[in-house]
C-alpha cells in the first residue's frame, strides 16, 4: 500500500534518538520531508543528515518542548523552510522509574513539563496553521503506562493518560477542520546506543533499570513474548499519521506485543 506521504511535510518533536529517530527516518523513507525538533542538537543533526541521504529535505532545529517560545519558533521555522506542515509527531518524553514515595518533586516536575506540557505546546503551536489549511494529522506518543498505570511510573503514567484524554478532546473540537489526532502507545522499546544521543533515556538511568535480565523478565509478561523495536512503533505512527488512516481520529493504539488489550 502506498501511504501517500511523498512530498508531505512532517515535524517530529524529540525526533533525534531511538523511537523518534526511527519515526523520522521512516517518514523520510516514504519520501516525506522531515524537521527534527529536539534539544539534543548534535543527535538531531545526525538524524537530519541521515534523512537527507534518503533524498528528501531533513532539517534539525534545536527545540525544548517544555518552552512555548521554543516550540512556536520551531513550528514557524518548519513552515518557513518547508512551506507548510502536514503532520506533527509529539515524541519527546522522559521518565525516571522510582516509587512515587521515593521521587523528588524536581523529577515529577520534569516529567510533567516534558510529557504533558510538551504535547500541549506542540498541539497548540500547529493548530492555527492546520485549521487554516483545513487539514492536518497529529500523532502523540503515549505509553501503555498511561492506559493501565505502571509500577514506579506514577506521574509519568498520569501525564501519558493526560495525553490520551487531551488528544480525544482536541480531536472532537477540530475534526470539523479536517484535523485528526491519535496516540500510539509503545510498550518497553529499548534503544540501541548507536541510535541514541547523549540526552536519550537509554544513555541514562533507565538503561540501568532495564538491564538485559529485566528485559527478559518483561518479555515473559507480553503475550507475543518479545519486546518492540523502534521500527515497530514507527510503522504504526507513519500509518496512523497518513491519509490511509483518514477516518481514524481520537484513537489510542498500543504497539506493545499485547501487554495491554483495551
Ligand atoms: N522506549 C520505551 O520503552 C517507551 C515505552 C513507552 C513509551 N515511550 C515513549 O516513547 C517516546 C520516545 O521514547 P524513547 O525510548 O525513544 O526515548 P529517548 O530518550 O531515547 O528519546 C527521546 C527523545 O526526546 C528528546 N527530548 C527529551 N526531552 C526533550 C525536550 N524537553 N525537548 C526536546 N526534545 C526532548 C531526547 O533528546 C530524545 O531525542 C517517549 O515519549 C516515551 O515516553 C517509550
Amino acid at each position: 500500500m502506498d501511504l501517500g506521504l511523498a512530498g508531505k511535510n512532517v515535524l517530529v518533536m524529540g525526533g533525534a534518538s531511538n523511537i523518534g529517530r526511527a519515526i523520522s527516518l521512516t517518514f523520510a523513507g516514504e519520501k516525506a520531508n522531515v524537521v527534527v525538533g529536539d534539544w539534543d542538537d548534535q543527535q538531531a543533526e545526525k538524524t537530519a543528515s541521515d534523512i537527507t541521504k534518503l533524498g528528501v529535505k531533513g532539517l534539525a532545529v534545536k527545540t525544548d518542548v517544555t518552552s512555548w517560545d521554543s516550540v512556536q519558533g520551531t513550528v514557524k521555522k518548519a513552515i518557513d523552510e518547508l512551506g507548510s506542515l502536514d503532520i506533527l509527531v509529539n515524541n519527546a518524553g522522559w521518565a525516571i522509574d522510582r516509587l512515587f514515595t521515593e521521587k523528588p518533586r524536581s523529577e515529577w516536575e520534569q516529567e510533567v513539563a516534558i510529557n504533558y506540557w510538551g504535547v500541549i505546546n506542540g498541539i497548540r503551536a500547529v493548530l492555527d496553521h492546520m485549521i487554516e489549511r483545513k487539514t492536518g494529522s497529529i500523532v502523540s506518543i503515549g505509553s501503555d503506562a498511561g492506559r493501565m498505570g505502571e509500577y514506579r511510573e506514577a506521574v509519568y503514567a498520569g501525564c501519558k493518560g493526560g495525553v490520551i484524554a487531551l488528544t480525544k478532546a482536541v480531536a472532537r473540537e477540530n475534526g470539523r477542520f479536517g484535523i485528526r489526532l491519535n496516540v500510539v502507545c509503545p510498550g518497553l522499546t529499548p534503544g540501541k546506543l548507536d541510535d541514541c544521543g547523549e540526552k536519550s533515556l537509554w544513555r541514562g538511568e533507565e538503561a540501568d533499570v532495564f538491564t538485559p535480565e529485566a528485559q527478559d523478565r518483561a518479555k515473559k509478561g507480553y503475550p507475543l513474548r518479545k519486546l518492540g523495536t523502534p521500527q515497530d512503533i514507527a510503522n504504526s505512527v507513519v500509518f496512523i499519521a497518513s491519509e490511509r488512516a483518514g477516518h481514524v481520529t481520537g484513537q489510542t493504539l498500543s504497539v506493545s506485543g499485547g501487554y495491554t488489550m483495551m
